[in-house]
């Protein structure tokens, strides 16, 4: 039985996120699909939010995936749900360094958890959460990009925010 956990912000999910949970779902038994909880970072959804989208998207979809969160070290929390695997889904080349780095740091801290990278299907190689919020945020379609409970919370999110700013 091997179980990987796929860690992020997720904030929000993209069909890029569904197209790596989907190939990880073929290919472990169990995914865990896992939103870090960052005090630092000033997220557009909270948690929750966060956890509600991914559970309405994924649940009815694949039946080996569960969505939770962690906080703390990653390899921490993979030993703690017994996950022999990191997933990590890279685009680009400038996506590499960081994800080397932190594989290779991972693998210092726990060397018998592997990470597995994926690479998504070639019209998402471009897609990212930040280009996401910042489309969005200007009145530019998302369509295509995110699942439509993503696209329509994002509407809410930035029509109360244009509200807001005429007032
Ligand atoms: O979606 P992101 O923001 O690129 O995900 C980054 C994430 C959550 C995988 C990374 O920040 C992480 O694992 N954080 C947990 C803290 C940790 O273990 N840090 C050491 C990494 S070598």
């Amino acid at each position: 039985m091997t179980t990987a956990i796929y860690p992020g912000s997720f904030d929000p999910l993209t069909f890029g996120h569904v197209d790596i949970i989907e190939r990880s779902a073929r290919l472990f038994d169990h995914v865990i699909v896992s939103i870090l909880t960052n005090a630092q970072k000033a997220p557009l959804f909270t948690v929750d939010e966060r956890i509600e989208i991914m559970r309405e998207i994924l649940t009815p979809r694949f039946e080996n995936v569960e969505v939770d969160v962690f906080h703390g070290l990653l390899v921490d929390y993979a030993t703690q749900k017994k996950a022999q695997v990191i997933v990590r889904g890279i685009r680009a080349v400038t996506d590499y360094e960081y994800e080397f780095q932190m594989a290779l740091m991972n693998r210092r801290l726990k060397p018998d958890i592997e990470t597995v990278f994926m690479m998504p299907a070639e019209n998402y190689s471009y897609l990212s959460s930040r280009l996401v919020k910042e489309i969005a945020e200007l009145g530019g379609s998302v369509a295509g990009l995110v699942p439509e409970s993503v696209e329509r919370r994002l509407k809410q999110r930035f029509k109360k925010a244009f509200e807001k700013e005429k007032l």
